[in-house]
């Protein structure tokens, strides 16, 4: 079990939970997610390690309350315990230079780039993040992102700050005028690291994306998390869970996220 240290809603129906968990802040790295079990009686739930304190032995993990399992997690308080916390897991995010590098995050995604833009920082790369919501209130980690950031750019739905749209729509425009990205990097929501992918398609930008397929074990045997990469299955938590999105087949992905649908209906109204 491992304890939470601390536990806050930053943005409605957004947390950011900190647990105690030294082994895996020893180990993280950027890119890398975890499993968690909220109680013995849940299903496991795969989350994106957004920070960790190697020091203080503690992991961070930002999430959306939206089915059963991140519901249990949101009912939780500072001194209670997860059930299970297992990782890191995956394959860490490639850092090396690449030059200048566009880092899109959206829901959780905002939490996930962050730790990738600061090592990606670290390794000389000139770091744009453009962080999305449908409007300001639901944006968080602003400073954080600035800090680690050479320029934050904001993309609203209702263009309450920013770019009036989405980061999609933001990220094209600037392909189109001539702007020069040597990677993008994009982790949210299946439909925006779609988006993302076909924007940067035309102009052959490799533009790597983080999948949030259905996981149960993460490491490899169930192979819940499959997905289609060049014609060749792929499991998304030991292969990735980042790939190349000009080469993903997102029609199978999309599809696969609605499958459990009706079930996962009926689990939240249990
Ligand atoms: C590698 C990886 C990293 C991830 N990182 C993160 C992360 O950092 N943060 C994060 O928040 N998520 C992350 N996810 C996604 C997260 O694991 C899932 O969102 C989570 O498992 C959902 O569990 P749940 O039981 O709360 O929702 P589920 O019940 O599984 O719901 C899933 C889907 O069903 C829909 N749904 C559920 N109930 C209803 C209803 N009553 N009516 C209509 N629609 C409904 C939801 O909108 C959602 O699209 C990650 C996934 C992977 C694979
Ligand atoms: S979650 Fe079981 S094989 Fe990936």
């Amino acid at each position: 079990m491992v304890k939470i240290v601390e536990k806050t809603e930053i943005a409605p129906n957004v947390h950011s939970c900190t647990v105690e968990a030294p082994d895996i802040a020893r180990k993280a790295l950027p890119g890398q997610f975890v499993i968690i079990i909220p109680d013995e009686y849940s299903e496991r739930t795969p989350m994106t390690i957004s920070d960790w304190d190697a020091k203080k032995g503690t992991v961070t993990f930002i999430f959306l309350e939206i089915g059963a399992s991140t519901q249990k997690i949101a009912e939780l308080k500072q001194g209670d315990e997860l059930y299970s916390f297992t990782g890191p897991l995956g394959k860490p995010m490639e850092i090396k230079k690449f030059g200048t590098v566009a880092l899109i995050g959206g829901c959780y995604g905002i939490g996930g780039i962050y730790p990738v833009a600061r090592a990606l920082k670290q390794a000389g790369n000139k770091i744009i993040c453009f962080s999305e919501a449908r409007s300001k209130f639901l944006l968080y980690w602003n400073e954080k992102l600035e800090e680690v950031s050479d320029e934050v750019r904001y993309s609203t739905v209702d263009g309450s700050i920013g770019f009036k749209g989405h980061a999609y729509d933001d990220i094209e425009e600037d392909l189109k005028t001539g702007k020069k990205f040597d990677r993008i990097i994009a982790i949210g929501c299946t439909y925006m690291m779609y988006r993302v992918s076909e924007a940067s398609r035309p102009f052959s930008i490799e533009t790597i994306t983080s999948m949030n397929t259905v996981m149960i074990d993460g490491t490899g045997m169930c192979g819940a998390c499959r997905l289609v990469v060049e014609d060749k299955t792929k499991f998304a938590c030991v292969d990735g869970p980042h790939f190349d999105g000009h080469k993903v087949d997102w029609d199978i992905i999309l599809s696969r996220r609605k499958a459990y649908l009706d079930e996962e209906i009926i689990s939240q109204e249990r």
